[in-house]
């Protein structure tokens, strides 16, 4: 298998494993972080075209990307198309003033079911309007990237609704739809349904994403023997940030160095690496939130990792967490 083997929703992949959107986590660091692990696309964290409009300094922050990132998809999130459309043209002005590689597609967020997106007609909210949803991704298409939609299971029961909704994006020239299998009503409870996910990818082939309850290597399996053309980790991966790897290795697929059987050198240098890059660009704080929200799957099955955890649990500020990788792991 050669390296961009996958072409998925108009871009070409090293693998079908990609890191799915998940916001307040997928800062550039964090998705360089996973980059290095072996996710063959990344999401931006959610980006507010009503915020990119008004010029919001926090907004266009989230626009930052680094060399040593892999694609990635800029996701915006808005309850109008005239919105979306002007806030995606200001995110590629702004992306192409300020450097960085470029944005691989512009995503669009038709899945977060939380009340301050969705009682502003963003979110899962557009699945109650498929006229605004549909032509929101026409505006978008027209700005020349890869549009990709990421939606819940529009309905319990029939899956319809949904494969009627994933056609209409399509129509509207969607490369990709992304399908998380449970409703807004769901939130992330319950079990995400497959079945309608499944269906989807027969009647579409090569232009469904799969996402739901990933957490093992024949998860992902599961969503690729169903004609899926990528699949999304999300809590999986946070759980278990090797999840990368390891399903690499079940899919017989080339992966990133020593990172298999990672030594604890190999685990404390990239937790660290991480920590570091993480206060460079997004300040001490959210670096130790994001070390701490990582660190438990980074150190799984390694002997020690209960004390280490322990005393990372007690480390107050960044330089005392990094003490701990240092003499616990052995960095440099
Ligand atoms: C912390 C967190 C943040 C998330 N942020 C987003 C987001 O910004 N956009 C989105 O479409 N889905 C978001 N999701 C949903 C995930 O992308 C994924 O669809 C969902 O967690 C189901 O997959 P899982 O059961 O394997 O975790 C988020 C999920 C979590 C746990």
């Amino acid at each position: 298998m050669t390296a961009s083997a996958f072409f998925v929703g108009g871009l070409a992949l090293a693998s079908p494993l990609c890191l799915a959107p998940l916001a307040g986590v997928t800062a550039a660091p964090v998705r360089e972080f996973f980059t290095r692990l072996g996710a063959a696309l990344t999401h931006t964290e959610m980006v507010s075209c009503a915020g990119l409009v008004r010029a919001n300094r926090k907004t266009s922050d989230m626009l930052e990307t680094l060399p040593g990132e892999g694609p990635v998809i800029l996701q915006l999130f808005g309850g109008e198309a005239d919105t979306v459309a002007r806030g995606a043209e200001v995110a590629l002005e702004l992306k192409g003033a300020r450097g960085g590689p470029a944005f691989a597609g512009l995503g669009l967020n038709m899945a977060c079911p939380m009340p301050k997106v969705t009682r502003r007609g963003a979110g899962a909210a557009l699945l109650n309007v498929p006229s605004e949803a549909f032509e929101m991704t026409r505006r978008l298409k027209r700005l020349g990237l890869p549009v990709w939609v990421k939606m819940r299971r529009v309905s319990e029961g029939k899956n319809e609704d949904t494969i009627r909704f994933v056609e209409g994006l399509l129509d509207a020239g969607a490369e990709n739809v992304c399908i998380h299998g449970r409703t807004a009503a769901q939130r992330y409870e319950g079990r995400s349904d497959r079945t309608v996910v499944a269906e989807a990818a027969r009647r579409f082939p090569g232009r469904i994403a799969a996402s739901g309850d990933v957490r093992t290597p024949e998860d992902v399996r599961e969503y690729l023997d169903a004609g899926c053309a990528a699949v999304m980790l999300a809590r999986g991966a946070l759980a278990n940030p090797w999840l990368f790897p390891e399903s690499l290795r079940a899919l017989e697929l080339p992966i990133p160095g020593g990172f298999l059987d990672p030594s604890p050198e190999l685990r404390g240098a990239e937790l660290s690496r991480l920590g570091e890059r993480a206060r460079a660009l997004c300040g001490e704080r959210l670096a130790v939130v994001l070390l701490k929200r990582l660190m438990g799957g980074m150190l799984r099955g390694m002997s020690g990792a209960a004390e280490l955890r322990r005393r990372a649990g007690c480390a107050s500020d960044l330089d005392a967490l990094l003490e701990v990788f240092r003499a616990g792991m052995a960095v440099d």
